[in-house]
């Protein structure tokens, strides 16, 4: 029994350890290609789509909201710890896609639809100065 003691401190320190990193309770469940799929995709092409049919009533504004929201949120959970991939440009970029977003959220608040076209350039943008190095390892056409 007593030779066994030393053992069971050290089990105790490295659970204390490890334990911060959970402290948060953040959970990561999409990876990055189900987010980018599933929420950036449909809320970017919600705010691409405004070129081809004006929003016209309260009812489609706030719909516009909800995805220019939705898309600049998308780039904090892009930065979360276990999905980011590095601490440097994937968190440059990430913050890109957010920046874009907030412009796209102050053209939808004075409903401003040029302004709102504007931001999906910025937009498209964010997203393919990530893929190309991160998605694509530089095989798709160079962002000009
Ligand atoms: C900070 C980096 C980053 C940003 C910003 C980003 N993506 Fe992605 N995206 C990725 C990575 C990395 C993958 C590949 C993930 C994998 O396969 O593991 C990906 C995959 C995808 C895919 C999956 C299909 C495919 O061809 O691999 C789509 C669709 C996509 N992104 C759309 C977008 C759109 C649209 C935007 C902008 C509105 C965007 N992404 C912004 C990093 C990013």
């Amino acid at each position: 029994m007593r030779r066994g003691l030393p053992v069971v401190v050290a089990g105790v320190l490295l659970v204390a350890v490890g334990a911060p990193a959970q402290e948060t309770g953040i959970v990561p469940v999409a990876t990055v290609r189900q987010l980018c799929e599933g929420m950036i995709t449909s809320s970017s092409d919600a705010l691409f789509n405004v070129g081809r049919e004006a929003p016209d009533d309260d009812d489609d504004w706030r719909a516009v909201l909800h995805n220019a929201l939705m898309l600049a949120e998308a780039g904090n959970l892009l930065m979360l710890e276990g999905r980011a991939r590095d601490d440097g440009e994937w968190m440059t970029m990430s913050r890109a896609l957010v920046d874009a977003g907030i412009t796209a959220v102050r053209a939808v608040e004075v409903r401003d639809v040029d302004a709102l076209l504007g931001a999906g350039d910025e937009i498209v943008v964010a997203c393919e100065t990530c893929h190309v190095p991160y998605r694509d390892g530089g095989l798709s056409m160079p962002v000009r």
